[in-house]
């Protein structure tokens, strides 16, 4: 069988009362060190390819077990940030306990946990020393302060001010337009249902000249033997398997994700792909994934950095 029995018996349960959809937590951002290497790999992973992000007003999609990335970005220099989860995952305490680590990963000027911790984090980098030259002279000690980090404290527990969690987030009218300098996700954008509505809405919160950082992981989340076994499943096993969870995998491969953004009129900046060979063949997929080109076959992951182009440019 192309799915394990385990993701399918999880599946069918899903649809009975008796056991109802169970949250067993999403698995990374409760880690403040995870949310700091996270944090600091878009950051340097834009500049590598000559983008400086200056981000005054972050969005992010799908925080999961804790707002950390997002507060990592706002304990390091940005103004605002507002976290958007399809479920409430995170737990406000919590946070405030990873709001303190980060403080002192600051202050410390630890540098980014790499690959030895966190081996499928991604986007993967050059080196992970603390990346000094992203704040100009004495800015970080600035963001840093004792009274602005007791302000990004209160604000996370009142919820308003610096710091805004709407979960569930309703597409609508949740934000305005052009109002976010950055819009990021981390392990989020497989999982959309509506890939094409979630990349309309965030392209239009983009102020111009604003950018989108997205870390996506192609691979079958363990649904499968196989790591690329979830386009080698059909469709009524992949609704039973899917059962009634809170959110699944979109099984949309990597072009298809930047055809959207290209669609929209955003311009690529830079593009990483974990490239596994050792997957299924192509033969092997589904009529409906087996025409993707081999490149995607074989994208186990991208980091993905597009920009929306100032008027005129
Ligand atoms: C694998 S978890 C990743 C969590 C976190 N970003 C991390 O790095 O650990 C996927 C997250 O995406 C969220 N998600 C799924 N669909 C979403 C949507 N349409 N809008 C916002 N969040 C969504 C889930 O609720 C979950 O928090």
């Amino acid at each position: 069988m192309i799915v394990r029995p385990r993701a399918l018996v999880a599946g069918l349960r899903s649809y009975s009362p008796l056991f109802g959809v169970r949250d067993r937590g999403t698995g990374g951002t409760d880690s403040a060190r995870y949310c700091y290497s996270v944090w600091l790999r878009h950051l340097v992973f834009a500049r590598d390819h000559g983008l400086r992000l200056r981000p005054g007003a972050l969005v992010e999609l799908g925080p999961g077990d804790s707002l950390g990335i997002g507060l990592a970005g706002l304990v390091s220099g940005a103004q605002s940030y507002v976290a958007l989860d399809a479920v409430r995952h995170a737990d406000i305490r919590a946070s405030r306990a990873v709001l303190r680590e980060l403080a002192g990963l600051f202050r410390a000027r630890a540098d980014i946990p790499g690959p030895d911790e966190f081996p499928d984090v991604q986007p993967g980098l050059a080196e992970y020393a603390f990346p000094h030259d992203l704040w100009g002279p004495g800015g970080l000690e600035e963001a840093l302060s004792p009274a602005r980090l007791e302000r990004i404290e209160a604000d996370l527990a009142a919820g308003r001010g610096m710091v805004r969690y709407v979960a569930p987030w309703d597409g609508a009218d949740v934000l305005g337009p052009g109002v976010a300098d950055l819009v990021f996700s981390q392990a989020v954008l497989e999982h959309v249902a509506d890939p094409e509505a979630t990349y309309s809405l965030m392209a239009g919160w983009l102020r111009p000249g604003g950018v989108m950082s997205h870390s996506v992981d192609f691979g079958s989340h363990g649904m499968s033997g196989h790591w690329n076994g979830h386009w080698a499943c059909g469709d009524l096993i992949w609704r039973l398997v899917r059962g009634r969870r809170g959110f699944f995998l979109n099984r949309l491969p990597c072009s298809a994700h930047a055809a959207i953004l290209g669609r929209l009129g955003l311009e690529p900046v830079a593009e990483a792909r974990v490239v596994d060979r050792g997957g299924l063949p192509r033969e092997r997929f589904v009529s409906a994934f087996r025409g993707m080109s081999e490149q995607d076959a074989v994208t186990r992951g991208a980091h993905m950095v597009w920009i929306r182009p100032k008027a005129g440019s």
